[in-house]
């Protein structure tokens, strides 16, 4: 590149002359949105595009336009940072639905509105980072001819056509951090400790953060469970010289009964449209402590899972994922989402990622390793052999 060349795509001013990439965050923000900036502008700096980063997830894309040129520099020191740096939203007039909520399309006149940006700023392509609800959005805009990519971002990783979405190990980290702190003072006042955390519809996190973090009874979305089975889980732990019980359960799970549990109305304002989760550890502490004689007592993990900053995992997955999204635009692989098949690192329909969720697979070998080791799912009477060994009577 020519000094004068990397002096005009350093700047921070928009240069008429550069072709330009735009790159937005939207939805609930995660560790790992600004390393996939960074690593975005950093790729498409050295191809010598300008980057714009649109403010406030799609909102800065629409009347008033707000946006800042990213560079180099301006996002040097943001690979660790949490949140995004450019703001997000998972409301307001793009407000979209996916998955188990449904599409909800969008208004007449908004799609509008952003061709004439598109064209304002002469964009080659627009990079949206998002989970199902922002990704179903920007499938809208791929079907109407703008030029969109995607990158998966979700603490939940339930989007289809990735094993893994960004953010999600830092959520796990935060799990089984808790956990471990749960841990020592369940033991020590012999108490069974019921952790809740996020995850929506599908029980990742909770699978995942329970088996990281030591847990002895997981309930999940996808694997129907009683308080029976839980209270002998307990039982048999006591027999065991265990005194303490730590449970995880994913903020998606069916009760007994088959309901889930919502927040109030409240909690939806200025358009969000998703359903919200909350409030089952509160429900299964309270029926546990009247089965049974020990204490019990209830955490909701919350929003901690998504603050700070990501993972040395997530950094990498990221930073991959901002890369390769430049390079579907530049190849003008539109419509497409970056996605990680391990070890690689691939792309595919959008279309394909958003049109169902990905949950877990109750006979995948994640639960088979939790079983193995006798953690409980609330569905068997004690342990379940998973494997197809002979055990001895
Ligand atoms: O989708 C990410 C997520 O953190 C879910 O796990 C959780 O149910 C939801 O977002 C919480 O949304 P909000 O930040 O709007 O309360």
């Amino acid at each position: 590149m020519t000094t004068d060349l990397i002096q005009r795509t350093l700047s921070d001013q928009l240069d008429p002359h550069r072709p330009h990439i735009g790159v937005l965050t939207s939805g609930g923000d995660c560790p790992g949105l600004n390393a996939v900036l960074r690593a975005a502008t950093k790729s498409a700096f050295w191809l010598g595009y300008q980057t714009i980063g649109f403010e406030r997830g799609f909102e800065g894309l629409i009347d008033p336009v707000s946006y800042r040129i990213l560079t180099p520099q301006n996002t040097g020191d943001i690979l660790g940072l949490g949140g995004t740096i450019l703001g997000s939203t998972n409301k307001g007039r793009f407000g979209a639905r996916a998955g188990v909520d449904g599409r909800a399309e969008l208004a007449p006149g908004l799609l509008d509105q952003v061709k004439a940006t598109f064209e304002r700023l002469n964009l080659e392509g627009l990079i949206v980072i998002g989970g199902d609800g922002s990704l179903s959005t920007a499938l809208q805009f791929h079907e109407a001819g703008l030029p969109v990519v995607g990158v998966p971002k979700t603490i939940d990783n339930d989007l289809s056509c990735t094993a893994y979405t960004f953010g999600f190990n830092s959520a796990v980290y935060c799990c089984s951090d808790a956990l471990d702190r749960l841990h020592t003072t369940a033991e020590s006042h012999s108490r069974v400790m019921v952790m809740e955390v996020m995850g929506r519809h599908t029980g990742w996190i909770a699978l995942h953060g329970g088996i990281a973090g030591g847990a002895d009874v997981i309930l999940l979305p996808e694997i129907p469970w009683t308080y029976e089975h839980i209270v002998d889980k307990i039982e048999e732990r006591t027999r065991m010289g265990r005194n303490f019980t730590l449970i995880v359960v994913a903020e998606g799970a069916q009760l007994p009964d088959g309901s889930l549990v919502k927040k109030d109305a409240s909690a939806n304002k200025g358009g969000n449209l998703q359903v919200k989760l909350g409030g089952i550890a509160e429900c299964v502490t309270h029926e546990l402590d009247s089965r049974i004689d020990q204490d019990v007592r209830c955490v909701v993990l919350g929003h901690l899972q998504r603050g700070g900053g990501p993972t040395t995992f997530d950094r990498v997955l990221s930073s991959a994922f901002g890369a390769h999204a430049v390079r579907l635009i530049v190849e003008k692989k539109f419509g497409q989402m970056v996605c990680h098949d391990p070890p690689h690192i691939l792309d595919a329909p959008i279309a394909d990622a958003v049109g169902e969720l990905r949950r877990v697979d109750p006979h995948g070998s994640v639960v088979q390793t939790a079983r193995a080791m006798g953690i409980c799912f609330g569905d068997t009477p004690g342990y379940v052999n998973p494997f197809d060994v002979p055990r001895e009577a």
